[in-house]
């Protein structure tokens, strides 16, 4: 397997306490891997730490490939139209793209969202859905090779998080790039993830269980697997 991201006995200490015990990951590129996990238990560190915003206190990050993220938050800048949003982190990454170039990708790229109409708009005179699509969008029209997401749909009601969830899914098969997602919710876990990795509770916490998910793709609606359902909300409740 050539890994695109290892995590090597890694930890992450705050003063006295150590917050995740040694702890490796591997992931394969193109894998969709999600990170399970109760709250607090370091899931944002660990994205952070493949982002390079973060470092372990021990063990080693390798990461090949330029990774872009997602927040919960979407973090746009409230002065840039949702098209200004895309096109100016287009120009941070890919800066030899001309105006016009950046426009259509930006354009390109909020259509496959569902956004075309709204390219124009402000953040503030977007839905939070909405906003969360921009975010998704300007991180895939960077085409990153891997993508980190963390918790993206957790600011979003049920059949709005869904809606997106299976949009992301959509994009992401079209070229399956290698994704690392943070979430909390075993459903969603399920429903996109090739592999779940599940953490238990900081201090000291670390990777407790790492489950394939051999559901057929594509995938729609949620088909179910009752038996993973229970065995991750056992895992997390142990
Ligand atoms: N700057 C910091 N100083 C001290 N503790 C921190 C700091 N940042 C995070 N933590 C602690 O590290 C733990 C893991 O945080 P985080 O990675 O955000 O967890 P998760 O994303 O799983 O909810 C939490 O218990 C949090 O309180
Ligand atoms: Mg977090």
């Amino acid at each position: 397997m050539t890994s695109t991201i290892a995590l090597g006995g890694i930890t992450r200490s705050y003063g006295p306490t150590r917050i995740i015990a040694p702890t490796s990951i591997d992931i394969a590129s193109g894998q969709f891997v999600s990170l399970l996990g109760p709250s607090g238990c370091g899931k944002s560190t660990i994205l952070s730490m493949i982002a390079g915003l973060d470092h372990p206190s021990t063990g080693e990050v390798t990461v090949n490939g330029r990774s872009a993220v997602v927040f919960q938050d979407h973090a746009l800048l409230p002065w840039l139209s949702a098209r200004g949003n895309i096109e100016f982190g287009l120009r941070s990454v890919h800066p030899s793209l001309s105006p016009l170039e950046r426009r259509t990708i930006a354009d390109r790229h909020l259509d496959l969202v569902g956004l075309g109409h709204a390219a124009d708009r402000r953040p503030a005179r977007l839905s939070g859905g909405m906003q969360q699509r921009v975010g998704i969008a300007r991180a895939f029209a960077v085409e990153p090779e891997i993508l980190l997401l963390d918790e993206p749909f957790g600011a979003l009601d049920a059949l709005t998080r869904r809606e997106l969830q299976l949009q992301l899914l959509q994009l992401w098969e079209a070229d399956r790039r290698t994704v690392v997602m943070v979430t909390h919710d075993v459903d969603e876990a399920i429903l996109l993830s090739d592999r779940i990795l599940v953490m238990s509770p900081s201090p000291d916490a670390t990777v407790i269980a790492d489950i394939a998910v051999d559901l057929p793709r594509p995938r729609s609606n949620v088909d179910p697997d009752p038996a993973l359902r229970r065995e991750l909300l056992g895992l997390l409740h142990s």
